[in-house]
């Protein structure tokens, strides 16, 4: 295996060159939590005195923000009628980036996933393979950087190709491959899988091959020689029919190899001491001064001020997978009790989109709705609510509950996946062992909802110390990316030191 000449086992310091590929990574480009870990983790790492570099593709909004760019290789590609030009830069000026730059597939505004319409682009096959040799061909160091990775990190299924691709060549750098979503698979026909030239061998049902088309995701979760995923629960989960889209099989196949490494999070982002994008800046100390967002907040959003009233938040992407439906449902309840107010940014499916808007229309004094994607607001929000909703159908990490608990607002979230590893529930035990941190429900429906949003509002009647306990037990946790960082360090070590059997030519 490729570098493995640098690197001893008994050296547990040993710096280890990492390429890190995402599909988008803050603040370059982002559209939900991927972007956060990709903009997050990889520093992480650098502070941890690795030789870290970020991958992604040459979005405008991208090039736009890495600048000083550079052209440092020119590449040609299969499957691709114009030179793709690897650019250099940095990302927030410190950590290296790679930008794959092939105007015709992502130098379009907007979404990278997406066009103008809310459709896919009909060629994201087109685009992400392209990305994923790209990836490959500097983790070969065939791409003139003079430099090699000791292993390549792919997250989710725009990066999935890299580790098929790679996985029968000699010199190859190990690979890890993270799930942040099963539900996002990249499957497209065979015509597809033609048209892209991809190795032949790769259609089999021990490769690509996936009821007939094939799957990005797969060849990830194939041929990666470590998985992981964003929680430790969602790593049990996805090993079952219910959340594993009929790749449970494999993954259980697999699962000596596959384990949950909980997200951590920007805790110099996300931090109300000093978040340039809030009003009033507090802390564990001065949780006292957290209703001044509030009332500021109510005073931005047309909310009456009042600093009695219990704020209910929501932040996220309006898709089934966060139950915005189950939202929807008790907000005419929630609106009718009497202190209550509730703000929910967000945007996503158009019929989710419609009904929140009218739900806005009809309650104004109790409910606004901000559609869009608003980060300064986000922000406001997890600084000024008094609990935020996240009631999702499945979530594997999750980061909204992560940065309320940082900003001492209350969740209340549904159990699974990293929810359930995050957030202790409001009972008498831990009350008494001070270790409750929010509302948890178990059964994925209204009335489940429900019924923990009734145990937070009577548990918000109880002498204002109760909440206050609770929601400063929430500060404290500790979710900053070290420890997360150092445990993917020791899963890059046990990858470059036992790659998958006979994947492998030269060490
Ligand atoms: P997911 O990745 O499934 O969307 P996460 O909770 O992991 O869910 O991450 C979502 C991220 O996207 C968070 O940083 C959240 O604040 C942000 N986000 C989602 N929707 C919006 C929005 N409409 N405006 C601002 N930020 C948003
Ligand atoms: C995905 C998941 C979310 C997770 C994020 C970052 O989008 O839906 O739960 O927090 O990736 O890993």
């Amino acid at each position: 295996m490729g570098n493995l000449s640098n690197f001893s086992p008994l050296e547990g310091q040993t710096s280890l060159k990492i390429l890190f590929a995402a599909s988008e990574a803050q603040p370059l480009i982002k559209t939900g939590g991927l972007a956060d870990v990709a903009g997050s983790l990889p520093p992480a790492l650098r502070r941890l005195n690795h030789d870290v570099r970020l991958i992604l593709p040459a979005y405008p909004e991208a090039v736009e923000k890495a600048i000083p760019l550079k052209t440092l290789a020119t590449l040609h590609l299969p499957d691709h009628h114009e030179p793709v030009r690897l650019l250099s830069g940095t990302l927030s000026g410190h950590l290296p980036l790679y930008l794959v730059d092939a105007p015709s597939l992502f130098e379009r505004v907007g979404n990278p996933y997406t066009g103008p319409d809310g459709n896919d682009w009909p060629d994201n096959a087109q685009r992400f393979a392209l990305f994923c040799r790209a990836i490959a061909s500097v983790a070969l160091n065939q791409a003139g950087l003079d430099w090699q990775p000791d292993l390549v990190h792919c997250n989710d299924w725009q990066t999935g190709l890299v580790p098929a691709l790679i996985h029968s060549e000699g010199n190859r750098p190990a690979t890890l491959f993270t799930i942040h979503n099963m539900a996002y698979q990249g499957i497209f026909d065979h015509a597809i899988f033609r048209k892209l030239q991809l190795p032949p061998e790769l259609w089999s049902l021990d490769g690509l091959e996936f009821h007939g088309n094939f799957s990005f995701l797969k060849g990830g979760l194939a041929f990666a020689d470590r998985l992981t995923t964003v929680s430790p629960t969602y790593a049990q989960e996805i090993c079952t029919p219910e959340y594993g889209y009929g790749l449970e099989g494999l993954l259980l196949r697999r699962q000596d190899r596959l384990s949950g490494v909980l997200n951590g999070i920007d805790c110099q982002f996300w931090d109300p001491a000093t978040d340039p994008y809030i009003p009033q800046h507090f802390d564990g100390d001065t949780f006292h001064l957290k209703r001044f967002n509030k009332l500021r907040l109510q005073r931005e959003l047309g909310l009456p001020q009042d600093e009695n009233a219990f704020l209910f938040g929501h932040i996220g992407r309006l898709v089934e997978q966060k139950g915005i439906d189950m939202i929807l449902d008790i907000l005419p309840a929630l609106a009718s009790i009497e202190d209550v107010q509730v703000v929910l940014l967000g945007s996503g499916a158009e019929h989710f989109e419609d009904a929140l808007h009218d739900m806005g229309e009809r309650h104004p004094e109790k409910i606004v709705v901000h559609l869009g994607y608003n980060e300064p607001l986000a922000h406001r929000i997890e600084a000024g609510a008094d609990c935020f909703l996240m009631p999702s159908r499945f979530e594997p990490c999750g980061l909204n509950q992560l940065y309320s608990l940082r900003y001492g607002t209350v969740p209340i979230v549904r159990r699974t996946g990293g929810l359930a590893d995050t957030v202790v529930d409001v009972n008498p035990h831990t009350l008494l062992d001070g270790s409750a941190t929010g509302f948890v429900f178990d059964e994925p429906n209204t009335s489940a909802l429900w019924n923990a949003v009734e145990r937070a509002v009577k548990f918000r009647r109880r002498p204002p110390a109760w909440w206050q306990k609770l929601a400063m037990t929430g500060m404290r946790q500790d979710f900053c990316w070290e420890s997360s960082a150092r445990h993917y360090l020791d899963l890059y070590r046990e990858a470059i030191l036992n790659p998958i059997p006979g994947q492998t030519a030269s060490a």
